[in-house]
C-alpha cells in the first residue's frame, strides 16, 4: 500500500469509475462526477462522493455507512436516487450514485431569487407531492424476507431534493444521516446547517421515524408557500437548533389560492410539535396533498416543470451543460491518448489508470461492496504492453540477422 495521500488532480481512475469533475462539496462528502464502463462495454455517468475522512476514519461509522448504504442500495423507485455501490477505494470510502443533472432545491430557489422569479406554487406542489411519493416508497419497503427495513431519511432538505433539468423530482443520501450520526458527529457550524429541517424531536436528540421525514417536508412546504426559511438563523434570534427543537410555526402568509384553507391545514398537520398528532405517514400526507391539488386545479407534471426551467434558466442550463462537456471532454482526451499510448506500445488498455498514477494504487484495499465489487484490471494487462515493446528490438535484431545470412547465401551461391 503506497503511504502518499491519494490523488486529487482530474481526471484520474478511481477503482472502476473514471473522475473527471468535481461538483460539489457537501457536510460530510466531496462530490465527483464521473463515468463507469458497464460489464457489457457500455458507460454510464455516476455520481461518486468520497466521505469525509471524519466520518470514514472511525470503523464503527465506516460500518454503519456500509449498512445504511446496503438498504438505499435496495431502493429502486422513480423519485429515488440509485445508489449502485459503496466501498473502499484509496483508503477512502465513498458511495457511487445516479448522476442527476439538473439542479437541487436549494440552488433552484436560489436561481429564482436571483432573477426575480418565484417558482409557481403548481411546481412547488409538485416536487413536494414527488418528494412524498419518494418516502411513501421507502418508508414501507421490505426486505426480500417480507419484513419492514424500517428506513427513515433523517436528512429530508432542499440541498437532497434534485430536480433534473426535464422536471424530474428524486430525493438523495437516504439513511446517510443516521450512519453519520449528525446529531453528534458534525462540528456545531454543519448541524445549525441541518437544523432548520429538523424536527422538534430529531433537534431534541430523541428517535426518529417516519413522522420526522414528514415534519421536514412540512418544513420545505411552508418555506416555498412563504418564500423565506421557516427558522431564520439571525442575529437576537436563538441558533436554529433550538428553534428546530421548540418548533414554533408561524401562520403562513395568505396568497389568495383556490381553497386555501385546505392546503393551510395540510401544512399545519405536517408541522405539529407532536409527532402522534402529524400524518401517521408520508402516504397520508401525500393522497391529501393530492387532493387537494386536483380540488384547486393547480395541476403540474415534470414535462411541464421541465419546459418551465428551460424557458427561465435556459442560459444557465446551457452553461452548467457546457462546462460538465467542457471536462468530459478533457477526460475523453485523457483517455485517448492513453489509449495512443497503449496502441503505440503494442496494447490497447481501455480505460487503464492514468500513466501518472502508481500501480500500487490499484492494488489490493479493503472492499465492502453493495451492489457490485470493483473490477481491478487483470493484473496481465497492465504489463502487456512494456512485454512487448521489449521484444521489439530483439526482434529487430534477428530480422537483420536473417538479411545478412540470405546475402551471405546469395553471394556465395554467385560464386
Ligand atoms: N446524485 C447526484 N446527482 C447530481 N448532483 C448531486 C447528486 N448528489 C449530490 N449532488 C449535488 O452535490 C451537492 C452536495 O451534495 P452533498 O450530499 O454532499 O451535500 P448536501 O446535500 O449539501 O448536504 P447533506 O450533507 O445534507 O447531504 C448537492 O447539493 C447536489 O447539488
Ligand atoms: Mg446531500
Amino acid at each position: 500500500m503506497s503511504s502518499q495521500p491519494p490523488s486529487t488532480s482530474l481526471p484520474r481512475q478511481f477503482g472502476r469509475y473514471l473522475l473527471y469533475d468535481q461538483i460539489g462539496e457537501g457536510g460530510m462528502a466531496q462530490i465527483y462526477l464521473g463515468r463507469e464502463q458497464t460489464d457489457l462495454g457500455g458507460e454510464r455517468k455516476v455520481v461518486v462522493k468520497h466521505i469525509l475522512p471524519l466520518f470514514a476514519e472511525s470503523a464503527e461509522l465506516a460500518r454503519l455507512l456500509v449498512d445504511e448504504a446496503k438498504l438505499a442500495a435496495q431502493l429502486t423507485h422513480g423519485n429515488v436516487v440509485k445508489v449502485y455501490d459503496l466501498g473502499r477505494e484509496q483508503g477512502t470510502l465513498y458511495i457511487a450514485m445516479e448522476y442527476v443533472e439538473g439542479f437541487d432545491l436549494r440552488d433552484l430557489l436560489k436561481s429564482c431569487s436571483k432573477v426575480k422569479v418565484p417558482l409557481p406554487v403548481e411546481f412547488s406542489l409538485l416536487i413536494v407531492t414527488e418528494t412524498l411519493r419518494a418516502l411513501d416508497y421507502a418508508h414501507r419497503k421490505r426486505g426480500d424476507d417480507g419484513r419492514p427495513l424500517g428506513i427513515v431519511h433523517r436528512d429530508v432538505s432542499p440541498s437532497n431534493v434534485l430536480v433534473s433539468f426535464d422536471g424530474q423530482i428524486k430525493l438523495c443520501d437516504f439513511g446517510i444521516a443516521r450512519a453519520i450520526g449528525i446529531d453528534q458527529m458534525l462540528p456545531d457550524e454543519a448541524i445549525q446547517g441541518k437544523a432548520g429541517y429538523m424536527s422538534p424531536e430529531a433537534a431534541a436528540g430523541k428517535s426518529v421515524s417516519a413522522q420526522s421525514d414528514v415534519f421536514a417536508v412540512g418544513v420545505i412546504l411552508w418555506e416555498l408557500l412563504a418564500g423565506r426559511r421557516l427558522y431564520r438563523s439571525e442575529p437576537g434570534r436563538p441558533p436554529t437548533l433550538e428553534q428546530a427543537r421548540s418548533a414554533v410555526i408561524p401562520d403562513l402568509p395568505r396568497r389568495g389560492l383556490p381553497q386555501e384553507e385546505v392546503l393551510l391545514g395540510v401544512v399545519g398537520r405536517a408541522l405539529c410539535r407532536q409527532p402522534e398528532q402529524r400524518y401517521a405517514s408520508a402516504r397520508e400526507m401525500l393522497r391529501e396533498l393530492e387532493s387537494y391539488v386536483a380540488q384547486s386545479g393547480m395541476l403540474a407534471s415534470p414535462l411541464k416543470l421541465g419546459q418551465w426551467l428551460t424557458d427561465h434558466f435556459g442560459a444557465e442550463i446551457l452553461e452548467r451543460r457546457r462546462a460538465r462537456e467542457v471536462s468530459s471532454r478533457s477526460h475523453a482526451q485523457a483517455v485517448e491518448h492513453h489509449s495512443e499510448l497503449d496502441s503505440l506500445a503494442g496494447t490497447a488498455v481501455p480505460l487503464g489508470p492514468p500513466a501518472s498514477t502508481s500501480l500500487a494504487e490499484f492494488g489490493p484495499h479493503s472492499m465492502e461492496p453493495v451492489a457490485h465489487s470493483i473490477q481491478q484490471p487483470p493484473s496481465g494487462a497492465s504489463l502487456a504492453p512494456a512485454a512487448s515493446s521489449s521484444r521489439k528490438p530483439a526482434l529487430i535484431v534477428v530480422a537483420l540477422l536473417v538479411v545478412v545470412v540470405v546475402v551471405l547465401a546469395l553471394s556465395r551461391a554467385a560464386l
